[in-house]
């Protein structure tokens, strides 16, 4: 188990499969967090999220250390180990946005994938209307990589999606800065 200041980022037992259903079927979550048709997910649908957390090279439920309470999940898959790249991803509850919870996340599980992993840079996708995200993800280093035009359907509109990179030089530059 990881904590950072106000967090707890831990493994998930099978009670959080119901939790990470329940984050899924959120509207305000779920078409920010899937390129599928946004739809009622059943049970059935926690063997993905099971084999999801499972595959994951960090695969965390985020709770909150004062409480225990769950907020959502952090997953980092080393996708490339020969060129040493990885894919961060991170889904919080709504209640819990905009509080911080998400960059002090975010933060500890870039620093771990540089020290832990040895990873030379760490990629994400990020529909381009995620400001939020994007503010995140740019706060802590991540640099706008690419942009693929009119891929999501989304909320009877195209919306891009942005490939964001963060490499192991900047993330040494910024954590010398710190
Ligand atoms: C993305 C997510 C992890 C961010 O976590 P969070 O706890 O809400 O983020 P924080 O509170 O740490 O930071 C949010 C930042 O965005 C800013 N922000 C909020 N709404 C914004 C908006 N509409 N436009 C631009 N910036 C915005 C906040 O001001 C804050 O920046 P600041 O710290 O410089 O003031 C969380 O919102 C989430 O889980 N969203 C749903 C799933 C998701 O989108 N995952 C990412 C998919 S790529």
């Amino acid at each position: 188990m990881f904590t950072t200041e106000r967090l707890i980022l831990r493994p998930y037992v099978e009670s959080d499969l119901d939790l990470l259903l329940c984050l899924w079927n959120d509207p305000l979550v779920q078409p920010l967090v899937t390129n599928e048709s946004i739809t009622l997910l059943g049970p059935k649908f926690k063997e993905t999220l099971r084999a999801q957390i499972e595959k994951a090279t960090f695969g965390a439920i985020i709770a909150l250390k004062e409480t225990g309470e769950f907020m959502g999940q952090g997953l980092i898959v080393v996708t490339e180990p020969k060129n040493r790249d990885g894919v961060l991803a991170i889904c919080l509850l709504p209640q819990f946005w905009n509080n911080g919870y998400g960059t002090e996340a975010t933060k500890f599980m870039i620093d771990h994938s540089f020290k832990w992993f040895g990873l030379n840079r760490l990629s994400l996708g990020v529909f381009a209307n995620n400001a939020r995200a994007i503010t995140v993800y740019e706060k802590l280093g991540f640099v706008k990589e690419g942009r693929k035009r009119q891929a999501v359907w989304m909320d009877n509109q195209w919306e891009d999606i942005l490939s964001m990179g963060i490499l192991r030089e900047e993330w040494e530059s910024n954590t010398d800065r710190e």
